[in-house]
């Protein structure tokens, strides 16, 4: 065990099962071997200048070579120098001369079950009327488009127009507040607004134009308005300001050469939730991020030209951004898209969709997959998955079992997964297995991809041994990287580069085994101290759903007296089982058997839901507040799902 005061993290958990990829799937990967990857990563980090140069030059169209690979000053990186070319001839005008041009670019199926397939070159069109519509309606580079819509082709098509014309998209996940789309629009600028009348969600209509009408009202640089007429319900549409998207896309024409644009002019802001305050605008710029879009996904998810690849994430979404609209679509890809919830109108649309599109690559969140868990296996079971041939996860780190599951229940034993993990600022995915070379194991993320250094220090900045936990940096820049908080240098800085000068900062701890595979052990903030250790959240939460009766746990710390930290559980049990005072015991036990003493919860609580962000996360900052007794709950709470949940737990503890 780690001294207390070096700030390491003790890991308790041990996990030994080991699932090498199959032959078949390896002779038909590109990087079919341990050998491989290793090569290709050694090359990237022995000369990472050189690597990118090869890459960027292989992979990307330019209308005018760059001159310099990266200029770089911490914390300011800038890739490819000096080059011009753009995010959507990469992704569309690319394929019109190969015989991708007539493939499904993509398939998409309504929540209702309606469905509409458009090949590269039908997106194509329909790119460049937007981009045509965008620039009638004043549009011009480096302007910031604002982007509430739903699920549907036309999302896409808003964000590679913008991306056609140089104006900056910032997508605003359709779920989001009235105040939570001004609070963005604000902050951004925003000069234009992209809605539709309404979404479907539970069979329910979700009238988006009426909360846009609310934010807009506290919008003052939002001149105009285009609407997208979904469903067909009644909306006010405002004279001068609102128009429809069939009308303006009715006189647009279907020829817009994409615009040459420097190779880091913004591309989008995405705001993601700072832990407290106001929300961080995540700036991507154009080159470096396709490049690293692009790249990833043929790593990671082994493209092949025949695949349907399914990314569940909503466009709103980093996950959206970088496997729906941008990297897919730069491999040639055909993209799945779905409106709707996985659990409508029954438990089983997923597994319904798979089979009716004979999907072959599936890519969801832990938060779903432990939904499915809960909701039992025979919606599972009705349906046939031999179509899928990979499976992979983000967002949160994957208990265990749960992997065992999507393993089993999903994959048929027979689909790799790929546990990616990644963030917002990193514009794509920064470590994962490669399916066809680095054998798995339940809960890690493996192996950093080419280009990315890792590096795990403690709170004195030294690098820890394997098996202790640290804080997870990065040592060296990369091509997908963020390039600031919009309009926000100071926090940038502060955020990201300050706390260990040289790296940037993940926010999240980590430990490397003893096979060199990375094990993401939660937010740095989240870290519970009992006693002088220092324990991971997720390892004390997988403990739990190793148990056959637990969907689903949170784990955080809560003061105590004596110990300094006691732990709080919050567990939801399967549909099949009950809360009792025998079960509570029971899982303090098992906790105790699976992980030891030390990490035994002091208090377990039962509930139906966990208070999640609207993508899914636990939000263990509310967990630690309504653990301690804390009436009142600091910070942003505008990220939060469902607020129900919140009171619910609140009126449990009275
Ligand atoms: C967490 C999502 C463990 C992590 C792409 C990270 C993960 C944050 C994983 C970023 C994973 C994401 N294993 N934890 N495979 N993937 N995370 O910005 O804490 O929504 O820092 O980006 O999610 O979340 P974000």
């Amino acid at each position: 065990m780690s001294d207390s005061t070096s700030g390491q993290i003790d890991s308790v958990m041990t996990e030994d099962r080991l699932f090498p990829p199959n032959a078949e799937f390896a002779s038909r990967s590109a990087i079919g071997s341990m050998a491989a990857y290793q090569k290709l990563y050694d090359e990237a980090k022995a000369n990472p200048e050189a690597f990118w140069d090869k890459l960027a030059k292989a992979e990307l169209h330019w209308f005018k070579p760059y001159d310099k690979v990266l200029e770089w000053k911490v914390p300011n990186a800038k890739w490819f120098v000096g080059g011009k070319t753009n995010v959507s001839y990469n992704c569309l005008d690319a394929h019109l001369t190969t015989a991708r041009r007539n493939k499904a670019a993509i398939i998409w199926e309504g929540e209702p079950g309606d469905t509409r397939t458009l090949t590269y070159q039908q997106l194509h069109q329909e790119v460049c009327k937007f981009a045509n519509a965008l620039k009638k309606l004043g549009v011009k580079p480096g302007d910031v488009v604002s982007i509430y819509m739903p699920m549907t082709p036309e999302l896409v098509v808003a964000m590679q127009a913008c991306a056609r014309i140089g104006a900056v998209h910032s997508v605003i996940f359709a779920g989001f507040s009235a105040e939570a789309i001004a609070d963005r629009n604000n902050d951004a600028n925003a000069k234009i607004q992209l809605t539709a009348d309404a979404a479907w969600r539970r069979g329910k209509q979700l009238e988006l134009k009426s909360v846009v009408d609310e934010a807009l009202a506290k919008s003052p640089t939002v001149e105009k308005c285009v609407v997208l007429k979904r469903i067909g319900n009644e909306v006010t549409m405002q004279d001068g300001r609102d128009v429809w998207w069939h009308d303006v896309m009715a006189e647009a024409s279907t020829d817009c050469p994409a615009a040459q644009l420097d190779s880091e002019a913004p591309l989008f802001i995405l705001y993601t939730s700072g832990s407290t305050g106001k929300p961080k605008g995540i700036k991507h710029t154009t080159a470096g991020y396709i490049l690293w879009a692009k790249k990833t996904f043929e790593w990671v998810f082994d493209h092949r030209d025949e695949d349907i690849f399914w990314c569940t994430a909503d466009c709103g979404w980093i996950t959206g951004h970088s496997y729906v609209a941008y990297g897919p679509l730069a491999a040639g890809a055909t993209v799945m898209m779905y409106e709707g919830a996985p659990n409508w109108p029954l438990e089983n649309r997923f597994w319904e969709l798979i089979e009716k599109h004979k999907i072959n690559i599936l890519y969801t969140a832990p938060t779903a997959i432990r939904a499915f868990i809960k909701w039992g296996d025979e919606h599972v079971d009705k349906h046939d998955l031999s179509s899928l041939r990979l499976l992979g996860t983000v967002g949160e780190g994957i208990n265990p079992e749960a992997w065992m599951w999507y393993h089993r229940k999903i994959g048929g034993e027979r689909c790799p997964i790929v546990d990616t993990w990644w963030q917002t600022e990193t514009g794509g995915i920064m470590m994962s297995p490669l399916p066809g070379a680095i054998p798995t194991k339940p809960g890690s993320c493996t192996k950093p991809l080419p280009g990315v250094i890792p590096s795990i220090v403690d709170e004195q900045l030294h690098e820890v041994q394997q098996n202790h936990g640290g804080m997870l940096c990065v040592s060296h820049p990369w091509p997908g990287m963020l390039r600031g908080i919009w309009e926000d240098d100071a926090r940038y800085n502060e955020q990201y580069w300050t706390k260990v000068p040289g790296k940037y900062l993940t926010g999240d701890n980590a430990r490397q085994d003893d096979d060199g595979y990375y094990w993401i052990m939660g937010r740095i903030d989240d870290v519970i101290n009992v006693s002088g250790h220092r324990l991971s959240t997720i390892e004390v939460e997988s403990a739990l759903v190793s148990h056959s009766k637990v969907a689903e746990a949170a784990a955080v710390g809560r003061p105590d007296e004596i110990k300094g930290q006691a732990i709080a559980v919050f567990v939801t049990i399967k549909g099949n089982a009950e809360p009792s005072e025998e079960l509570r015991q029971e899982l303090k036990l098992h906790v105790r058997k699976e992980i030891g003493a030390l990490a035994q919860p002091d208090d377990i609580r039962f509930t139906a839901a966990l208070p999640k962000t609207r993508s899914g996360k636990i939000m263990r900052r509310l967990l630690r507040d309504i653990a301690s007794g804390n009436a009142d709950i600091a910070g942003d709470t505008s990220t939060l799902e469902d607020y129900s949940v919140l009171a619910k737990l609140r009126d449990d503890e009275e």
